[in-house]
């Protein structure tokens, strides 16, 4: 499974990609309005840390295939890294298909049900991204829709990559490598807790008083 952050943080991203386990980062306007700063130089900082795709929405109205279209072809046009993130309404297909046809790669987003997401692959989305933990919020398991979409694209063959999204903790993420998510995207704070256990942590002092005191008694003989 590819490992992707959520953030438009670029320390965070470095850091990621420090450790060997980045494959690639998503964005939204939320994301980047969070970071102060600015949308297109933001993105393209990104792309050149992390040297895979990174995702950056289109904001034109949910009804203006038109605008997505316009948009997408200018942020495609940005870094060869650059995925275009269109939302999921049926404008959306238009546009998916057209970048699509474009050879832009897209990246449909705000997916809540597996319907979408079997639309998405065939207007010829390159990833659906399920939002799973805004499910969770409204107490519907948003696990299952990750599954489901998974089975469908398996029962058809579609290349379109399932990306799950708005992960919360290090549970969901093992989660969805269980089910056979092809990407998980993930705030920062749960790529740390992905590598945290309480008995590493304990073991490793325990390696460390020792040898210390394997120190001391060399020192004394
Ligand atoms: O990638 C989707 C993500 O940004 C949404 O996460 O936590 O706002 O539901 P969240």
């Amino acid at each position: 499974m590819k490992i992707f952050l959520d953030t438009a943080n670029l320390d965070e991203i470095q850091t990621a990609y420090d450790w060997g386990v980045l494959d690639g980062v998503t964005t939204n306007p939320t994301l980047v309005y969070r970071e102060g700063a600015q949308f297109k130089p933001r993105v393209i900082d990104i792309c050149n840390i992390v040297g895979g795709p990174v995702s950056a929405e289109v904001t034109a109205s949910q009804d203006d295939a038109e605008g997505m279209i316009r948009q997408g072809l200018d942020i495609a046009g940005w870094h060869e890294h650059v995925v275009v993130k269109v939302p999921c309404f049926p404008a959306g297909l238009k546009a998916i298909k057209a970048l699509a046809s474009e050879g832009v790669r897209t990246n449909t987003t705000l997916v809540f049900s597996p319907a979408q997401a079997l639309l998405a692959a065939k207007a010829g989305a390159t990833y659906v991204s399920p939002f799973l933990g805004r499910l969770d919020d409204i107490q519907h398991v948003g696990m299952d829709l990750v599954r489901s979409i998974v089975m469908i694209f398996e029962n058809y063959a579609y290349e379109c990559q399932v990306l799950a999204a708005s992960l919360r903790h290090p549970l969901h993420v093992v989660e969805a490598a269980e089910v056979g998510a092809d990407v998980a995207t993930m705030p920062f704070k749960v790529l740390l807790q992905l590598m945290k256990h309480p008995l590493t942590d304990s073991g490793q002092e325990r390696f460390l008083s020792d040898w210390n005191k394997l120190q001391e008694q060399l020192a004394k003989s």
